[in-house]
């Protein structure tokens, strides 16, 4: 699959829902929270495929500020496999030149925020690959995050109601750092967003595949962006205006 994939023509940013732990666990007859242990693997697997790609951001779903509504034993499960997750990979990543960011992150326990700062600022100087974990994270609460701090820079006269414009909402949220993703990929056949990224995927391609996450290997990653170069971004024009 490597092999066919078309160098310079590669997405910039890759976002990712994670999905189907919980199943995955589920058919070998274990708990949900060995499905998450499992697909720490599949994080690294798409990670190393992202960076020696050459891919610049990887965005990767992993908790929803949904999730915490899910029994509580999953949740702190959730939890402390990150920390441990985030400790254990730091060096992984600094070998791999490859930065950490967050995006979302309201409310999480505060070890588990120490541990991010740590990891982030760990890998800080990293100019390779940067991944971006999306975490307690939500896009309808992004937007009104975004939505009440322009209305406060509105109040203060920093900014003038009028000089409001679809770049100065793209500069409010928390992926403002980085272009929003050409390709979006979900495991596990589900066939919906989960209030992730909505204003940034307004034009992503979106790729469904029936793998479960702790399943997925570099060669699926490779499949989506096969898939991906092989279709026509039109972007509102036609057909014909694209090709000339
Ligand atoms: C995705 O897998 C991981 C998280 C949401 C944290 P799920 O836990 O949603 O797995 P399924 O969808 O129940 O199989
Ligand atoms: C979305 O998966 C969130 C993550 C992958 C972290 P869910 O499994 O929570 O989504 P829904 O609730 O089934 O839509
Ligand atoms: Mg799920």
């Amino acid at each position: 699959m490597k092999d066919k994939i078309i160098k310079d023509k590669l997405p910039k940013h890759v976002a990712v829902i994670m999905d189907g732990n919980g199943r995955w666990a589920k058919q070998k007859g274990n708990m949900r929270l060995f499905g998450h242990q499992n697909g720490v693997k599949a994080v690294r697997e798409v990670t190393e495929a992202a960076a020696e790609l050459g891919i610049e951001y990887l965005t990767l779903y992993a908790f929803s500020t949904e999730n915490w509504n899910r029994p509580k034993a999953e949740v702190e499960g959730l939890m402390s496999l990150l920390v441990s997750t985030i400790a254990s990979e730091t060096k992984t990543l600094n070998n791999n030149n490859v930065r950490l960011r967050v995006i979302g992150c309201h409310n999480l326990p505060a070890s588990v925020q120490k541990k991010l700062d740590e990891c982030v600022a760990q890998t800080a100087s990293n100019t390779g690959l940067t991944l971006v974990l999306a975490l307690s994270y939500s896009s309808r609460w992004e937007i009104t995050e975004a939505a009440r701090q322009i209305a406060a820079d509105v109040k203060s006269g920093k900014i003038t109601a009028e000089s409001i414009d679809e770049n100065t909402v793209s500069q409010y949220l928390s992926t403002s750092f980085m272009p929003d993703p050409e390709l979006l990929i979900r495991t596990s056949g589900e066939l919906r967003i989960s209030n992730f990224l909505m204003w940034q995927i307004a034009y992503s391609e979106l790729y469904f595949c029936e793998t479960l996450w702790p399943d997925f290997r570099k060669d699926d990653f490779y499949r989506a962006i096969v898939e991906y170069q092989g279709r026509e971004r039109r972007f509102g024009k036609t057909s014909e205006q694209v090709r000339n």
